[in-house]
Parts: structure tokens; sequence; C-alpha cells
């Protein structure tokens, strides 16, 4: 006769708690005298390399874990929080912010936030709704409820952790009791967020929870620590999509991987780990007195983020060298205007002080992979897996500058040469079903993942309709991957298409302009179940397309502007309008 004698509440997971049940319900008294003496004298000898902690006498105290979360850091800590919690007799809720019904945070009796900051000081696309919700006028009351927040962002932006900061105060003023103090983290976040995680759990862990707090090793396969799966792929294809007349250069980069490409899927990214610009790296050793020295030239070249200038530098420049005009740009509270467009190259060729090599480097942060999106679908190239990279190139305050990965991309490496890659999955940028219609709106570097969505579709002979929308500067000089497209018209992975060149007529058109030129389509295939996927930049785009739709909706269906902006909202908790920008 099998038994279910480990409870629900028992401090494990639902499948651990059926695993175990699955084991201690059969066994025999035996067996189990045999288990409980065994597991007495392993904590008692302290051999076990992660003692577990006893069951508790009482259920299982609750943690609500929220994260807010684009390219799936947050996500990711919130489940290494929600595994560490467990092990402390915690049981753990995580809800992604896109799913956050707000009125419940109200009961939740202890609550941890994990939020990163998108665009200039937002939330991630996913979680504009809920984080809406929580900063309006119709948030719930929280007294009674512990908190505590972790907040993930680039100390590059301006707008360092804002959205973290935000929640952090919002959950305070709706009265609720901050248990732990926030730690707002860089792009190198594993380690300060291992030790938050780390300390919040002992915090959070109410001394009844399961008997005493134990250290946990979730760090060690911690998806947030380096990966060892880092391909050092072949470059097979590097060729400009641009013509050589256009301002642009879109590098088309086929990577091969010998031993099988990572197991990607369409949507997916890959992080790319570039390398800087020897010139530069020349250049910022020379203003700082350092031109020679050849360990530090190849770190810097190699591992460091050399560009970087943040308030945060200024402050490391102002205290490591006791500059005193920096001190006072710094007291004048103008260091942040200052260091807007600025790098850390001009920090040190305007305010030059006798620098070591040791102060260099304080001044600079590891350096952090780049993503970009797949174009390609394994079901069609194989072990190959192709990005669309666009080199970022301007000026500002009188230097000509270049973005880090992208140049490295389409500057110096060449076919024939390798890149180290490491696959970025995103599970909330998915295809649907075959039979289910989709429609992309991708312009320039956007449309890469629907190069990949169109090129599965004719794999699996979906029968769904594709339509997309893509833009550019000029058709004659920017229309990326046009015998693609053209190809896929043809053979019907790809319905319909259309585009939008700017430069083109006297009045700028954008995709947006064509998503309205079409909109009674676009609105039949939305109510007839298609799902709507936006790539690209964040910044305007991505926002101008959403009011789009909205106006759409309001024009089509005769809508009020509250029950189109409803429309939209619907879509995207139904999961049909899905975002990847940057
Ligand atoms: C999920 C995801 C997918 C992506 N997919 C793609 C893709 O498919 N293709 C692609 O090309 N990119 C893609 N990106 C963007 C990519 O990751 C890099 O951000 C981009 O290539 C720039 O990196 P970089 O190292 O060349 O530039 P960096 O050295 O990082 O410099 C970029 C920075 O320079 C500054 N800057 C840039 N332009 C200007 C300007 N005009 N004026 C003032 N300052 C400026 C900004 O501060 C900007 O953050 C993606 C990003 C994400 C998050
Ligand atoms: C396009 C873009 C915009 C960003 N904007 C900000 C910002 O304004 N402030 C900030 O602190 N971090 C910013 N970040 C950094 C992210 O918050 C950081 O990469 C974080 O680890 C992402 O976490 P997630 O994967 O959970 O979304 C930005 C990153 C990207 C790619």
């Amino acid at each position: 006769m099998s038994m279910s004698p480990i409870p629900k509440t028992a401090p494990f997971a639902e499948e651990e708690i059926d695993l175990l049940n699955r084991v201690v319900g059969t066994a025999s008294p035996v067996q189990r005298a045999w288990l409980v003496g065994f597991l007495a004298g392993l904590d008692a000898s302290g051999a076990a390399a992660v003692p577990h902690p006893a069951a508790p006498a009482r259920p299982a105290e609750p943690l609500t874990i929220v994260y807010a979360s684009e390219s799936g850091n947050s996500e990711k800590l919130a489940g290494d929080l929600a595994k560490a919690a467990r092990k402390n007799g915690l049981k753990p809720t995580v809800i992604d912010m896109a799913d956050l019904e707000t009125p419940e945070l109200a009961s939740a009796k202890r609550l941890v936030v994990i939020a990163a900051t998108w665009g200039e000081g937002e939330p991630p696309a996913r979680a504009v709704r809920a984080y809406n919700e929580l900063m309006g006028e119709g948030a719930p009351r929280l007294d009674g409820v512990e908190f505590g927040v972790l907040a993930l962002g680039d100390t590059a932006y301006s707008e360092f952790c804002a959205v973290g900061r935000k929640v952090d105060e919002r959950l305070a003023a709706l009265g609720g009791k901050r248990i732990v103090d926030r730690v707002d983290c860089d792009l190198d976040f594993a380690e300060p967020a291992r030790r938050w995680i780390g300390d919040a759990v002992k915090v959070l862990t109410p001394p009844n929870a399961g008997g005493r707090v134990i250290e946990v090793d979730f760090g060690a396969r911690s998806a947030t620590l380096p990966s060892t799966d880092i391909f050092a792929a072949e470059i097979i294809e590097h060729v400009d999509l641009n013509s050589s007349r256009s301002e642009k250069e879109t590098i088309h980069l086929a990577l091969s991987f010998e031993g099988g490409a990572p197991a990607y899927e369409p949507g997916d990214s890959l992080d790319l780990y570039a390398e800087n610009d020897p010139a530069y790296v020349d250049e910022l050793l020379k203003i700082a007195g350092l031109a020679g020295d050849e360990k530090l030239r190849a770190e810097f070249i190699k591992s460091r983020d050399v560009m970087t200038l943040s308030l945060k530098t200024v402050e490391t420049y102002a205290a490591s060298t006791g500059h005193q005009y920096v001190k006072a740009l710094l007291a004048d509270g103008q260091a942040k205007e200052w260091v807007a467009g600025r790098q850390l190259i001009d920090l040190i060729a305007t305010f030059p002080i006798v620098l070591d090599a040791e102060k260099l480097r304080a001044l600079t942060r590891p350096l952090a992979p780049r993503a970009y999106s797949i174009a390609s679908s394994r079901r069609e190239v194989g072990d190959e897996a192709h990005l669309l990279i666009s080199a970022v190139r301007y000026d500002s305050h009188s230097r000509a500058r270049k973005g880090v990965a992208s140049n490295y991309v389409a500057e110096r490496l060449r076919r024939g040469g390798r890149v180290r890659v490491k696959l970025r999955p995103n599970k909330h940028f998915t295809l649907p079903a075959t039979d289910k219609d989709i429609i992309m709106v991708g312009p320039g570097t956007g449309v890469a993942p629907f190069r990949a969505f169109v090129q599965e579709r004719r794999a699996t002979q979906a029968r769904g309709r594709s339509w997309l929308f893509f833009g550019d500067c000029t058709f004659t000089h920017d229309f990326l991957y046009q015998l693609d497209w053209q190809e896929a018209l043809k053979d019907g992975a790809l319905t319909r298409m259309d585009v939008a060149f700017s430069r083109d007529t006297p009045e700028k058109v954008y995709v947006q302009h064509r998503l309205w030129d079409r909109r009674a389509d676009v609105i039949e295939w939305l109510e007839g179940g298609a799902h709507f996927y936006v790539c690209g930049d964040a910044k305007a785009m991505a926002k101008d397309v959403r009011a789009t739709l909205v106006c759409a909706y309001a024009d089509v269906k005769a809508l009020s502007a509250e029950a189109a902006e409803q429309a939209v909202t619907t879509l995207e908790r139904e999961k049909r309008y899905l975002q990847d920008t940057y």
C-alpha cells in the first residue's frame, strides 16, 4: 500500500515532495528506521555537504517573490532565491510581474521584489502594467508586509536601478516594513546578488521556519555565475548587408559550431564576448601616462569595460586621486550632467593626474557580453546560428565614438576567425502553435528574430499566416535580408510584408505608419487570434507601435481610448503581444 507521509507543507518543492513520497511512502519500517538513523548521524557528524533543516512542525512560512525582468537576469535570480528559501523552510511563490495581480500583494506576508531597469529608467516591457498599478492611486495598502528589494541595472545609465529604487520606496510608502536593505547591482551582479540573496533568506526566515538557518550553496550551479557553456564559434559568413553607399553597416554573421550548435529556439539571443579596440586602449593608456604597460593593455583589451563613464566612476576618480576639479564637479552636483555622452577617456583627458595601473583599473568594470537576436532557425541551418549586427558609431563632445561589440564584429572579425558566444534563451518571445497567425514588427536589426521565425515556419510547414512589417532608411541601400523575404513570400513562409523606408519619401515613414495604413487587416488578424511581435528599438519605435495599435483598435472597432488601451493590455496579458526591444 502506498502512503504520502511527507506533507505538502514540507520545505521542499512539490516535485521533491512527490519524489520523497515515492521512496518513503513505500519503504518498510526497517528501511525507514535505517533512514532516520542515517540522516541523524549525517547531521551530527556534520558530514553532509548541504545540511537539510528538519521538517518544521508547522506549515512552511510563505514567501512571495516577484520579478520584473526583460532579458532574464532577474528571473534567474528569483529562481535562485526561491531555491534558497525553500531549503530554509520557507514556501516561496515566484511571480513574473507580467502576471502579477497587484491587490494580492496585500495578503503577502513576506515579499521580495527583484527588478531590472530598462529603457531610460523604465520597467521591463512586460512589467509595465503591474508597475504602473503599483505606483498608481489604486495600489493596495501593504501594512504588515515585510519586504526586501534587489535592483538590477547598469551604472552606464543615468537612471541607475531606478525601477528597483522606486519599487523599494513605494512598498515602504504603502505601509510595508523593509526588513532587508536594497542593493543596487551593476552588470556584474552575480556576486552581490548572491550575497544579497543569502542575507535576505536569513532575515526572511522566521525562527520557527525550519530550525537553524543554513548556508545554501545554490550559487555553485547558478546560472548567474560565469557559465562554462561559452562556445568559440567559427565565422563562416561575414557580410555587410547595407550597400557601400549606405550610412550604415549591418553585418550578417553566420557562425558554425563544431560538435553542434547550442540548443536555441527562434526568439533566443546569443551573448557575444567582444574585445576592445586596441587603438582606443592605446589612446587611453597614453592619456593616463601608462603607455607601455603591456600587461594592463592586454587585460584592458580582453576583459575590462574601458569606455563606460558613470557617476560612480567619477566618484572613484575623485576619491583615488583627490583631483580638486573633479571633487568640485561632484560637490556642485554637475557630475551627472557632465558624464552624459562622455566616456572614461574624456574624464582622464579633461582632468589629468598621475595614475598608476591599479588606480586606472579601479575605474573600469568587467567587460560585459552583448546580446544579439538569433536570425536563424536550427531546423533550416542545422549547426549554425546567424546574427545581424549593426555597427554603432556616433559623435559626441567632439569625439568619434564606436560601440565596443558591434565594431569588434564589423571591423575586426573576419570569415574564418572565431568568436565566443553563449546562448541567452528567451522563453517570453516564442512562436505560437503552427496554426496561429503572426504579425511581426521589426525595423532595422529588429528584423533578426523574425528571419528565425519565418525559417522555422517554413521548416514546420506552419499553416498559420505570417505578416512582416520592416523598415529602415532607404530601399536601395538598407533593405536587410531582402532576398530572404522575397523567397519567403514566394514559397509561402511569409504571407504578407509591408515596408517603410523613412528617407525615400519627403515625409518620414516608419513601420508604425504602415501599421496604421493596414489597421483594418491588422485588427482582423488579431481578432482571429494572431500573435503580435515587436523587436528592435525600445526608445521610440516600440512605444510608437504600441500607441498606434491602441489607436487602430479605437478606430477600427469604434472603441473609447480606455477600451482600446484595454484591448492591447488584454493581448499583453494573453501573451499575444510580445516584445524584445533594446
Ligand atoms: C535582447 C537583445 C537583443 C539584441 N539584438 C540585437 C541585434 O539583433 N542586433 C544588434 O545590432 N543589436 C542588438 N542588440 C543590441 C546589442 O546588444 C548592443 O547593445 C549593441 O550592439 C551596441 O553594443 P556595442 O558594444 O557595439 O556598443 P556599446 O559600447 O555598448 O555602446 C552603446 C552605447 O553607446 C551610446 N550611444 C549609442 N549611440 C549613441 C548616440 N547616437 N549618441 C549618444 N550615445 C550613443 C549609448 O550609451 C549606448 O548604450 C540587442 C540587445 C538586447 C538586449
Ligand atoms: C536597452 C537597455 C536599457 C537599459 N536601461 C537601463 C537603465 O535605464 N538603468 C539601469 O540601471 N539599467 C539599465 N539597463 C541594464 C539592465 O537593467 C541590466 O542589464 C539588467 O541586468 C537586466 O536584467 P533582466 O535580464 O532581468 O531584464 C538597460 C539595459 C538595456 C539592454
